[in-house]
Formats: structure tokens, sequence, C-alpha cells
């Protein structure tokens, strides 16, 4: 392999920036070429592709959003629009690609691989966290700490008033944001899509535990809850109860910006270089992650087919430490 091609795709998130100066780096380091593809898919079809020296990845490690840009392409999405991506590589005399994204920037990889044969290795980047393989995503570590830093201060005007809160945080489907939320703010409850939610538990819940005329609450709701959101929910438990003071807060994409967390860079790091360590051993159709603390190969079949679950034990701590 001479010529890598790095691209990140889908939702950007925190980190994402690290990521790629570590292939970059790492990619010079082994006496590679390093390409930045701008624009995910799209740009690589468009051939918006240009050479990247280590010079220019300086400065970019604190840095949010992700300087190569990002995309949902539909074109990608077919097997001409592949096609095309493949021609550009070539042209391009790029030998193998690492896709930073979640699981829908390696589902296209994927067909790329089995329709062009050209490695890709994929680099976990999503707040989600919702990708099966690695404990931690590039991004989540930074948007719950975000959205953590947001909820306490609506704890403070909520506590001055009184009032029931539900901020909805972002995870798509999945609510690894939300638990962590939760448990970091000492939410009252928190509603997450993996497990159905019963309003009349929850109403039941604050019915026993929060007095409103005594003090404020916080209800973590995921937006992805299968009871449609914060202000569904909320418009619910107002309706059972009309002498609570409630208020809505939906915290949106002020979660996916920012300089990312120590952990995100270190973690980012980590998998930057690992992605190309894996190209250079000739791995492709893999997701590098880490678990326990240890770099790990998931093949992007496994990855993309299995979900990662909440971990119970965290769920169970919402519910004991709600408990007043
Ligand atoms: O996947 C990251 C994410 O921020 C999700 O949490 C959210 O549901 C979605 O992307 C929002 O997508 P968009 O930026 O296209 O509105």
């Amino acid at each position: 392999i001479k010529r890598i091609g790095v691209l990140t795709s889908g939702g950007d998130a925190p980190g994402m920036n690290a990521a790629i100066r570590a292939v970059v780096r790492s990619a010079i380091f082994y006496g590679c070429e390093a390409y930045g593809i701008y624009g995910g898919y799209q740009g690589l079809i468009n051939g918006d592709i240009k050479r990247l020296r280590s010079q220019d990845v300086s400065n970019i490690i604190q840095r949010g959003g992700t300087i190569l840009k990002s995309a949902r392409s539909t074109e990608f999405r077919t097997e001409e629009g592949r096609a095309k991506a493949a021609a550009k590589l070539a042209e391009h005399k790029i030998d193998a690609l690492v896709v930073i994204g979640g699981d829908g920037s390696f589902s296209g990889a994927r067909l790329l691989i089995q329709e062009h044969d050209i490695p890709v290795v994929g680099i976990p980047g999503t707040i989600d966290n919702d990708l099966y393989g690695t404990d931690s995503t590039i991004g989540y570590d930074t948007a719950v700490n975000t959205a953590v830093e947001a909820v306490d201060k609506i704890k403070d005007t909520a506590s001055a008033h009184n009032r029931l809160f539900f901020v909805e945080v972002m995870g798509r489907d999945a609510g690894f944001i939300a638990l962590r939320v939760a448990i970091a703010t000492g939410a009252e409850a928190v509603l997450v899509p993996e497990i159905d939610t019963d309003i009349t538990d929850l109403e039941h819940f604050l019915e026993k535990d929060y007095d409103p005329k005594q003090s404020s609450g916080i209800v973590i709701v995921a937006e992805g809850d299968k009871a449609g959101g914060a202000y569904n929910v909320a418009q619910k438990v107002g309706e059972a109860h009309p002498e609570y003071d409630i208020r809505v807060s939906v915290l949106g994409h002020m979660q996916r910006g920012g300089s990312p967390s120590a952990f995100d860079r270190v973690l980012a790091s980590q998998l930057g270089v690992a992605a190309v360590d894996a190209l250079m051993d000739d791995q492709k159709s893999i997701m590098v992650g880490i678990m326990n603390k240890e770099i790990v190969h998931v093949p992007f079949n496994k990855t993309i087919k299995n979900s990662k679950g909440l971990n119970p034990e965290l769920l169970n701590l919402v519910k004991i430490l709600s408990n007043r």
C-alpha cells in the first residue's frame, strides 16, 4: 500500500479531526502518502481529493467538526455511484481507504470492498455510541460531557422555580447518551428506545418521589424513545398532572459540536494509528475498536449485523439513585 485515502461520513463527531490527524501522520510514518477526500462518499464520487501532508493536519486535534467535511450520499448507495467512486480512487492511485463514521458508512464501505476489491478499514466516529464491537465511539464522551454541562445549567433554573424538566438528548435509535447523562446529572428518570416506556409507570414514579411544590426534577428523554420524544412525554405527564410546572428542553446539535474531550482525542489517536496499522497488515473490511482498553479488529459484517445493548447495571443505577 502506497496511498491511503481518508474520509469522514455521516454525522460529524468531536474527535474526527484527531482521527484524521492520526491517520495522515501514521500513513506518512509508514512511508505512504495520505489523501483527504472532502465531503464523504459524495466527495469521493466527485473526485474532491487532495494530498495531505503532515503540516496540513497541524493544530486540528482540539477542533470539533471535521476538516474533511461530511455528508450522507444517496448516489453512493447505488452500484453506479460506487463504480464512479472506485474509478476516482484508481485515477488518484489510492490503494486503500480509511472511513471514519457510523454503521451506515461501514455498510457503504463493505459494498465498495465486495464490488471493487478495495481494502477499507473503518474507525467508529459517532456521538451515538451505537456500534457493536467497540466500548466507545469517537465523539460519544464529548457529547455526553456537553449534554451534562447543559443539564447542570437547566438544573439551576429548574431548582429556582421547582419545575419538572424533560430534557431531550440525541442518540438516534440508541439510549447510550441518555443513560450516561441521566446518571451524571442525577436525573429522576431516563427514557431510552431500548426499553418500552410506560408513561403511567413514569407518572407513578413521579407521584411517589416528586413533590412539585418542594423540588425540581429532571427526566432525560432519548430522542429515539418510543414514547415520541420529550414534548410528547411532557404533554402526557402534564395532562395527568396539571399541578406540575413542566418545561421541555431539546438539546439538539449543540451535542455534536465543541472541542473533543481528552478521552476522545486519545481514543481517536489510538484508532487512527490502529487503522493504518491494520491496512499495513493487509487487513480489509474491518472496523478498529476498543474493548476493555485493548485495540480490536471487528469484521464489518459483525459490526453491521449486531447491535450493542445498554448496560443493565447502569439502567438500574438510575432507579436506585433516584429514590428520595
Ligand atoms: O448520528 C448522529 C446524530 O447526531 C444523531 O444523534 C441524530 O439523530 C442525527 O445524527 C441527526 O442528524 P442530522 O444532523 O442529519 O439532523
